[in-house]
């Protein structure tokens, strides 16, 4: 659902689409960044959405960049990144890529020879692990930091007013006492307010009673910190 969060991230990335701009969009784990980055590709078709995990190498990124554009995904680097190079170019369209902490050097590298050929707005949405890597290793600027044009940081807890519009939509049904525990427990993190949102209504369904504090506050000492 739509929070402030969702929003903020959204204006980031329209900037980022109509300017031509790099954005970076960072935060702790669960505090709904892909949740929000997929929605506004979902919105926004002219957006091309990867998302990147740790088995990604800079040919990994174009044979995936390439099915994204609906090219052949074979060939060398080097044919793959002229062929969607040639696809994009003043295209209009948004290269945005979530879970980008997983990029090494040389596909950033290849980003930002992409953004500089077409035009294109690029995201980048990820852990903070992210900022670290454009800035290089050794504290030397990896060259597309400089391209950066927006930062949004998210922190690493999202406010309990937010967690709490997105309880009481995902919970309509429950009293006051219960939604402010639920929030209470999920200690910022969106990621374990849903796990234990579930688990919650899953042991109030077995039990055949209604959800009420006193189940989540059991059922939240059952789950991650
Ligand atoms: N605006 C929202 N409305 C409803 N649920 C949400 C919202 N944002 C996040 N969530 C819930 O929180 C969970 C975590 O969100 P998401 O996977 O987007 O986080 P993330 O920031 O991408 O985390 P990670 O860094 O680990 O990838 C999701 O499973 C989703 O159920
Ligand atoms: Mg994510």
């Amino acid at each position: 659902m739509a929070t402030r969060t969702t929003r903020r991230i959204a204006e980031v990335m329209r900037d980022a689409h109509e300017g031509g701009e790099v954005a970076v969009i960072y935060g702790q784990a669960g505090l709904g960044k892909t949740q929000a980055v997929k929605h506004y590709c979902e919105q926004n078709p002219a957006a091309v959405l990867i998302e990147a995990n740790p088995s990604f190498t800079a040919l990994v990124l174009m044979r995936k960049l390439a099915t994204a554009c609906k090219l052949m995904s074979t060939g060398s680097l080097n044919d793959l990144f002229e062929a969607v190079a040639d696809r994009l170019r003043d295209s209009g369209r948004l290269i945005v890529v979530d879970e980008a902490e997983n990029l090494p050097l040389r596909a950033l590298e290849i980003l930002r020879r992409l953004h500089d050929e077409t035009g294109c707005g690029l995201v980048l949405s990820g852990m903070p692990k992210l900022v670290t890597n454009l800035r290089g290793k050794h504290g030397e600027l990896v060259q597309l930091y400089s391209r950066v044009s927006v930062v949004l940081p998210l922190g690493d807890s999202l406010p309990d007013e937010e967690l709490a519009e997105i309880a009481k939509s995902a919970l309509p049904q429950a009293d006051e006492e219960t939604l402010s525990e639920i929030v209470k427990q999920a200690n910022g993190n969106t990621r374990r307010m849903s796990k234990l949102m579930r688990g919650a209504v899953r042991t109030a369904n077995k039990n055949g009673i209604q959800l009420q504090a006193g189940i989540v506050k059991k059922y939240s000492s059952l789950i991650i910190r």
